[in-house]
């Protein structure tokens, strides 16, 4: 793009608060931006800090012409209104795919939304690129956040699934997900769903990345999927890992 355009293409992220997961992952992010010769900037703010600032510091990345693409890191702190957050960022910037107008489009038939989020875009890639049918086949998504749960529902039924919900209300959550060919969860409850959830034979893709004190890691925690891995293993014909798994497809998709 430098060369035909003259243009580097350029991340904003802006990360309010302390979560370790959500470090580890605008960590990761930034990472595979220099690898990939993306220029990156992030504006960090305080667990503390008023909706204003954010709002601001939105602003003046939709203002500037060196940045493509802005991504708020989700969850916000509880007193921050998520929504007015989300809204403020350009559109044809919101690379997250999680403004209203881009979420509506990824619902309705007939419509494009210009991004689609990446961990429920990096989902469905790794399906295709494992030549898992979508098709006409059961699929169980365990988790309805804005994040993952939602828009991945939304986008497997483009690609034709048919579609179950599970939410923490589902009477019975494991009879819905072991007539699943394909189970995709997403709740950060570490070890929830069970080798006997599953149908033989399922496909898994787990999303959960729940931090586990671990004083043995590098940076004194772990992250545990909502699989429990173990028991799932015997029973799926194909299953990814946390870590390893969705989170670099997830960040393979953002800069794509
Ligand atoms: N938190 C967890 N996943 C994501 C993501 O894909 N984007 C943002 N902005 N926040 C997240």
């Amino acid at each position: 793009m430098k060369e035909i355009i003259g243009e580097v293409p350029g991340l904003a992220v802006i990360l309010v608060g302390q979560r370790r997961d959500s470090q580890t992952y605008v960590r990761n992010k930034i990472k595979a931006c220099e690898e990939a010769g993306i220029k990156s900037l992030m504006t960090e703010l305080p667990e503390n800090c008023k909706e204003e600032e954010v709002i601001n510091a939105v602003s003046s990345f939709n203002e500037d012409p060196s940045i493509h693409g802005i991504l708020v890191q989700l969850p916000l702190p509880q007193h921050l209104d998520e929504e007015k957050i989300l809204n403020s960022v350009k559109l044809e910037k919101d690379v997250d795919g999680f403004h209203p107008l881009n979420m509506g489009n990824l619902a309705m038939r007939g419509k494009e939304p210009l991004f689609i989020s990446c961990t429920p875009k990096g989902c469905v890639e790794l399906l295709i690129r494992s030549g898992v049918e979508i098709m006409g086949k059961n699929a169980v998504v365990i988790g309805r956040s804005n994040i993952v749960g939602l828009p991945t529902s939304l986008l497997l039924q483009r690609h034709h699934a048919t579609v179950s919900i599970v939410n923490a209300f589902t009477k019975n959550p494991e009879q819905i997900t072991c007539e699943a060919d394909i189970v995709i969860a997403a709740t950060g409850v570490p070890n929830l769903v069970r080798g006997h959830w599953l149908k033989p034979g399922a496909v898994v893709i787990d999303v959960g990345t729940c931090p586990i004190e671990d004083p043995s890691s590098e940076f004194g925690y772990r992250l545990t999927g909502d699989v429990c891995y173990e028991e799932a293993v015997r029973v799926a014909s194909a299953i990814t890992p946390v870590p390893g798994g969705v989170g670099p497809m997830t960040i393979a998709m953002l800069l794509f």
